[in-house]
């Protein structure tokens, strides 16, 4: 069963920036993509770097240190897919985002 939790408020994340939260002892980088939040393990599978410090493009992030490209919609690198960061669902409350996550 999924346990949904606020991790922000919208007003915390400029309009396509995007902001790391706390969330248990992982962080999530939360991105407004033209109003649209989605929600993104934060953790580059190549070295670790912040995803939410990346640079939005459309429905693409890209990583800061080495530029390695992500989908904001399936979490894939855009050059080789089998590499995926872990997405969440966003659903927005009022003014809070809350995020999806699935007891494992
Ligand atoms: S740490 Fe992200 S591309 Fe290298």
């Amino acid at each position: 069963m999924a346990e949904r939790v606020t991790v922000a408020k919208t007003t915390d994340i400029p309009l396509n920036e995007a902001r790391a939260f706390p969330v248990g002892d992982r962080m999530i980088a939360i991105f407004n993509q033209d109003g649209e939040f989605h929600a993104m393990d934060d953790f580059c599978p190549h070295m670790g770097a912040s995803l939410a410090c990346g640079w939005i493009d459309k429905d693409t992030v890209t990583c800061p240190w080495h530029a390695w490209r992500f989908s904001l919609v399936d979490g894939c690198w855009l050059d080789n897919p089998k590499i995926k960061v872990d997405l969440f669902t966003v659903v927005v409350v009022g003014d809070e985002i809350q995020v999806e996550f699935n007891d494992e």
